[in-house]
């Protein structure tokens, strides 16, 4: 029997850590995403409800896990609450999966977040996942469900190559971004170049060396995710004091903590370009800092999976981009 049938309507439900980004994924699906009550008691303990029946149905649940870790308790329970009102399957999509860079133990007695966070939500009942740009694709072995892992490169790269930039180097910020910036530069017809960072602690990014031409040419530097902003400041001021005559920057997740906004507005940057799989308050935003949807992305993969079709389609412009060897 086509699953289709057996799974029953989808049911859409929207976390509170990204309203605006399951508001446009609601809307391209033309489903509501608002179908949960969630509210916090007087000492902050989650409460959530399911406001509509869930029976037999195939629910979907919006939820980056940014921190506070609370946005992760209240995914558990939101998953929790469409279990036990008998919900046929459970989709877990987290369009940023935090803790995602503790991902092993390199040093002794540390606890491994990324797998941890990914027993919970399986623990919780999540069925599925579908996420976007894991820190390190591995990730997706963490889960004992099947996970559907997007790219946000398809929306990147197609932004900039409108942008017709000519002589542009593409730009790893640090060795672990290299795979990702060489798909990227694949797809722009761009060269390569990879920097060199070491840290001197936590959060802490210095610049080493920078392995490339950029000399006189135009720079793209393209991470995962941005954080304090230290290491794509620290990255900027090395590439112009090489004679970079004007650097972009884009990233897939947005997190922007403490003073990240204020070191990046000041830096000789043209354009910071993110998604949306984090909400930017607009306190956080500036000039240059420009926001792309990956909500399409999530309701075509949404509507694949409902439907029992191949999400393959969400890959191929991003697989083509990463197959440069
Ligand atoms: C590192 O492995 C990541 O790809 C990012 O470069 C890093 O997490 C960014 O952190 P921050 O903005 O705090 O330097």
């Amino acid at each position: 029997m086509d699953d289709t049938y057996r799974l029953g309507p989808l049911l859409l439900l929207g976390g509170r850590a990204n309203r605006p980004l399951s508001a446009e994924i609601g809307r391209i699906l033309k489903e509501n995403p608002e179908s949960a009550t969630i509210r916090n008691f007087a000492d902050d303990e989650i409460f959530v409800r399911i406001d509509y029946n869930a029976r037999g149905r195939d629910v979907f649940i919006i939820q980056p896990t940014v921190t506070p870790a609370d946005s992760i308790m209240e995914l558990l329970l939101l998953i929790d609450a469409a279990k036990r009102a008998s919900a046929a399957r459970v989709t877990a999509v987290v369009p940023y999966f935090g803790y995602g860079r503790q991902d092993r133990k390199d040093q002794p007695r540390v606890a491994i977040g990324a797998k941890l966070v990914a027993n919970l939500m399986v623990a919780a009942g999540a069925d599925r996942m579908i996420g976007m740009d894991f820190h390190q694709h591995q990730i997706q072995a963490f889960f004992d469900i099947p996970v559907d892992h997007l790219y946000a490169a398809p929306v990147l790269t197609r932004y900039f190559l409108d942008k017709k930039l000519s002589d542009l180097v593409v730009v790893a910020p640090d060795v672990g971004s290299a795979k990702m910036a060489r798909g990227f530069a694949n797809r722009l017809h761009a060269a390569l170049a990879i920097i060199d960072k070491r840290r001197a602690g936590p959060n802490r990014a210095e610049v080493a060396n920078v392995v490339g031409d950029v000399e006189g040419r135009t720079c793209l530097l393209i991470d995962d995710m941005v954080d304090t902003g230290g290491t794509l400041a620290n990255a900027v001021v090395a590439l112009k004091d090489r004679g970079a005559t004007k650097v972009f920057a884009g990233a897939t997740h947005a997190i922007l903590s403490g003073s990240a906004a204020e070191k990046l507005a000041a830096a000789p940057l043209e354009e910071f370009v993110v998604t949306d799989t984090i909400h930017v308050p607009e306190e956080r935003r500036f000039d240059r800092l420009k926001i792309l949807s990956v909500a399409s992305l999530f309701a075509t993969a949404i509507e694949c999976v409902h439907e029992n079709k191949s999400v393959s389609q969400l890959f191929e412009m991003a697989a083509e981009a990463d197959s440069g060897g």
